[in-house]
């Protein structure tokens, strides 16, 4: 029986780890798992709200660090995170995607020489600007098992290095959670809630520090995004690091009036049940890119670049950068195109991730 500790700290997070927890449950025989919650995010919307929906059971352990710069964050969480890890002797500790909780928590384990799992590895954006490129890479370099959603990873991980044996193609266990959830999200009334009914709205987030700390990059995206709510309007459930930022720079007021609806951010299953229904997305979100693939949503992603580029290649992605002009062109090439294209879902992107996760661990153990 193995003991695994899985890692939890910020939003993105709980999708991953639910499936995976649920999965180990389901093997009593084979796991003993535990759930360590940073504290990363600790707003209830940001966390417990998907723990509910999820139904995941309370954290066995919170680390409660909350937020802070890059450094204060990282080593409080290695501070904290130091003794439970010696306390508990896990065989495995499994972190996933790119957040700074997984780095934090993969370098404390990588010197008391505890094996980790690195779900979502080898993705690379080849931005070293953005924290989470940082995150990915030394993540990866100190893991003993490279848990990878689609081959690019896998090459991305041998070109640096990385012995074959150590990397195992999984699939994507973020849509183990999208395909268990999409009935039950049905039930949502987010969409009568809003007024709003099925394609004939967008959906926005917007969060990355690139595109909402700089006033200037963050009022072009206003702009652009108010002129094409006058076509479709837009639902943006507003994280908190662009609340903040908005009222900083005034945005609010440019917002105000415009077709661009600011809500409060939503739970998992409320917001599966809103971006479901949409005509288009527009985003600077990773996990988004890959649900509205899998689901056939046209998608404009608002960066220069992407760690996910097999949802372009196969999926609804589309990479339009922070240029308004070009933001207002490809949406409005979306919204004139009615062709349906066939709908390509990358390959192990099929709800069984969590299981094919568990026996790579079983038979590394
Ligand atoms: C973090 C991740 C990012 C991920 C995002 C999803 C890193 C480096 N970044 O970014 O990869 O895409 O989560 O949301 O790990 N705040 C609250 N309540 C909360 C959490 C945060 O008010 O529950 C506010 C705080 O002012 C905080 C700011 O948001 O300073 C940023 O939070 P932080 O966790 O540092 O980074 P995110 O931008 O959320």
């Amino acid at each position: 029986m193995i003991k695994v500790m899985l890692i939890a700290g910020a939003r993105p997070n709980f999708m991953k780890v639910a499936p995976i927890y649920a999965e180990m449950k389901r093997r009593p025989g084979e796991f003993v798992p535990m759930i360590v919650h940073t504290g990363q995010h600790y707003d209830a919307a940001m966390s417990d709200a998907f723990f509910d929906d999820l139904g995941m059971p309370k954290p066995d352990i919170h680390l409660g660090v909350g937020s802070g710069s890059h450094a204060v964050q990282t080593a409080k969480i290695m501070t904290l995170f130091e003794p439970v890890v010696l306390e508990h002797k896990p065989d495995w500790v499994l972190v996933v995607g790119d957040v700074n909780s997984t780095i934090a928590c993969a370098l404390v384990c990588s010197k008391l020489g505890i094996k980790i799992a690195h779900v979502e590895a080898g993705l690379r954006s080849r931005d070293r600007a953005m924290p989470e490129e940082i995150n990915r890479i030394l993540t990866d370099s100190i893991s003993d098992l490279l848990l990878t959603t689609s081959q690019d990873a896998d090459e991305n991980l041998r070109a640096e290095g990385v012995p074959s044996e150590r990397i195992r193609f999984v699939g994507n266990v973020m849509i183990d959670s999208l395909l268990e959830h999409l009935k039950i999200a049905e039930n949502s009334t987010i969409r009568e809630d809003l007024g709003v009914s099925a394609r004939n709205y967008a959906v926005m987030t917007l969060h990355r520090p690139s595109n909402v700390d700089d006033k200037a990059t963050f009022g072009g995206l206003l702009e652009a995004l108010i002129e094409i709510a006058q076509e479709l309007p837009i639902v943006f459930p507003v994280h908190p690091r662009t609340r903040a930022k908005m009222e900083e720079f005034g945005f609010d007021k440019l917002v105000a009036g415009s077709n661009i609806r600011l809500i409060e951010p939503l739970g998992y299953l409320d917001f599966m049940r809103l971006y479901s229904g949409a005509r288009l997305v527009l985003t600077d979100s990773g996990g988004l890119q890959e649900e509205t693939t899998v689901l056939g949503i046209p998608c404009l992603t608002l960066r220069e670049n992407t760690e996910r580029p097999v949802t372009i290649e196969l999926g609804t992605n589309v990479l339009v950068g922070t240029d308004p002009q070009k933001i207002r062109r490809e949406a409005r090439a979306s919204l004139a195109s009615d062709t349906k294209r066939e709908l390509r879902v990358p390959p192990l992107w099929d709800g069984k991730a969590s299981g094919r996760i568990c026996d790579e661990l079983i038979r590394e153990s």
